[in-house]
């Protein structure tokens, strides 16, 4: 499946592949804040494959966690779409509803 990130920056639109943002990026995790319900959401986390294993994806989830506290949400929840589970367990992430993929970590 092809990913592409469309950006609108003073009325031009800019379009870039997720292969294409690797030229520039380690790696990406893309955050939503849901102020109303105090949710934040990680919908996809990624390594290029030349710099996997050396912390870069529990970096970039610390900090999405962090993101999360400072904006007062009351959880975060993700789907381990890929059997990344005990990454996410390491990071005190728990399984809403197992074997379901989904998953949460509480804040408050
Ligand atoms: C999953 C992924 C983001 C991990 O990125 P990374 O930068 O290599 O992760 P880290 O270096 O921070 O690894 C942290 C820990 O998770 C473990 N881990 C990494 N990938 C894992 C995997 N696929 N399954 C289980 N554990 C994994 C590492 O061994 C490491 O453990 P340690 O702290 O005990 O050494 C990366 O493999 C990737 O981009 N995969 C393809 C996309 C994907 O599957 N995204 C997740 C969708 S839910």
């Amino acid at each position: 499946m092809e990913r592409i990130i469309l950006r609108l920056i003073d009325g031009q639109i800019f379009s870039e592949t997720y292969s294409e943002c690797f030229k520039k990026y380690d790696a990406i995790l893309e955050l939503y804040i849901d102020p109303v319900d105090g949710e934040a959401i990680i919908t996809s986390v990624f390594t290029h494959p030349r710099f996997r294993n050396r912390g870069y994806a529990t970096l970039l989830m610390r900090t999405a966690i962090l993101l999360a506290e400072e904006r007062d949400c009351k959880w975060v929840t993700l789907t381990d779409s890929s059997d990344t589970g005990e990454l996410y367990v390491k990071l005190g992430f728990e399984y809403i509803n197992y074997p379901q993929p989904e998953m949460i970590k509480y804040i408050r």
